[in-house]
């Protein structure tokens, strides 16, 4: 991945490139046929996109393949957007994500094979029609992972399954009602023998800050973790999503350092999956927020990236435009000035502090030397 290090050669490459490449095609923003890009140790650093995005704005192109070396497909890849009815499959958009990664060499995350909120109601309908027949989640496994099983290095294979208020821990999700706490690991074990080379991930949020809600997350995490690793699931990682939000902080180093250690004592990777920031209240100058967004996200990396066992970090967007953020209800008190300022591009994409923040912390994170598949 071409980082630039330094705000004049962004500068330069932001300004220069655009009138270089003109109208010219995606697949010479990186200098033509990329398949093979070497890319520099430590974390990887990448971005959740959505295809007709990047394919609607050469801008948005352009700053994806300067910055990005893995991409996440926001909705494509997700089951109510790749097959909204029995027999009716949506492959098209995935499709054009993986062959854009593949084209500039970049690597892919799959969001996500099973989630509540993203299970299409036909399969919600049939999973609750009959309990227990675990063909519905087997067939959507064997297709989906036959066709991009090979595209994508790392699944997040069940996403948000804590609940921490829960007597077990887990969310009674669809799945977990059809077919019992086992359900996580069915599921590994199911990916694991389409997808033999990819690594397997469990993706949650809410972990981040030093409140009785986030305790218990943490510990049910751990938990739910450790009792894969002893029934020898084969779990590969953990995502954390780190959708963090000013009004929740600060972030303690004593809360998230052991935390992050306890993962990675399991033989875990961890993946920092969604990153975005919450300006709750959006008050102030855009200077203001935008320095507070900087330093908040300037000490969550301070500590996530001290961790060896982080592999990389994603953030959930590139642009503020395109943030999920903007369609969030606003907090009472509220009073919001434009959108949401949480990414590292605003809605102009223009690069904001927050930006620079993100580069340099992963430019000099140590971190893991290689992006190592299984
Ligand atoms: O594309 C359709 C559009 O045709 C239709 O008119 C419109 C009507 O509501 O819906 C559009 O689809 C929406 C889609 O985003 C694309 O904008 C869905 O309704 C909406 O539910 C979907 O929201 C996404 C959400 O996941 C559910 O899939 C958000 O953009 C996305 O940022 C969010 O991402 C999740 C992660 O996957 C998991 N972690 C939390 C994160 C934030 O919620």
């Amino acid at each position: 991945m071409r980082l630039f290090t330094t705000r004049r050669s962004f500068l330069g490459g932001v300004f220069v490139a655009p009138l270089l490449m003109g109208a010219a095609r995606l697949s010479d923003a990186r200098g033509g046929m990329d398949a093979t890009k070497s890319r520099r140790p430590g974390p990887y650093l990448g971005a959740a996109v959505r295809i007709d995005q990047i394919e609607a704005d050469a801008r948005l192109a352009e700053a994806v393949l300067r910055d990005c070396a893995s991409l996440t497909p926001e909705i494509d890849m997700k089951w109510d957007a790749l097959q909204p009815g029995p027999g009716d499959w949506r492959t098209g958009p995935a499709d054009g994500l993986v062959a854009f990664a593949r084209r500039h060499g970049l690597e892919v995350r799959g969001h996500t094979l099973l989630w509540d909120q993203s299970t299409p109601a036909w399969a919600k309908a049939r999973l609750e029609r009959a309990p227990g027949d675990w063909k519905i989640v087997a067939d959507y496994f064997q297709t989906v992972l036959g066709r991009y099983g090979e595209a994508v290095s790392e699944w997040d294979v069940v996403n948000e399954p804590i609940d921490s208020e829960a007597p077990d821990g887990l969310r009674a999700t669809v799945f977990q009602k059809a077919y019992g706490p086992t359900y996580i690991e069915r599921a590994l074990h199911e990916a694991r023998a389409h997808a033999p080379n990819a690594r397997l991930v469990l993706n949650d949020y809410g972990f981040d800050y030093d409140n009785p809600v986030e305790h218990q997350r943490r510990a049910a995490f751990l938990r739910l973790l450790e009792q894969l690793k002893t029934s020898g699931a084969p779990l590969d990682g953990v995502g954390v999503q780190a959708h963090l939000d000013l009004s929740k902080g600060p972030l303690k180093r004593e809360i998230l350092a052991p935390f992050f250690t306890r993962i990675a004592d399991l033989g875990l990777s961890i993946a920092i999956t969604e990153l975005d920031v919450k300006e709750d209240g959006r008050r102030g100058g855009v200077a203001e927020r935008d320095r507070k967004v900087a330093d908040h996200v300037q000490a969550y990396l301070d500590i996530a990236l001290d961790q060896p066992s982080v592999t990389g970090l994603t953030t959930w967007g590139l642009s503020d435009r395109h943030s999920w953020l903007q369609k969030q209800p606003l907090h009472p008190s509220a009073n919001p000035t434009g959108m949401n300022r949480g990414l590292p591009y605003d809605g102009a994409l223009e690069p904001k502090p927050v930006y620079w923040t993100i580069q340099q912390a992963v430019a000099g994170a140590k971190g893991p030397s290689t992006l190592t598949s299984r």
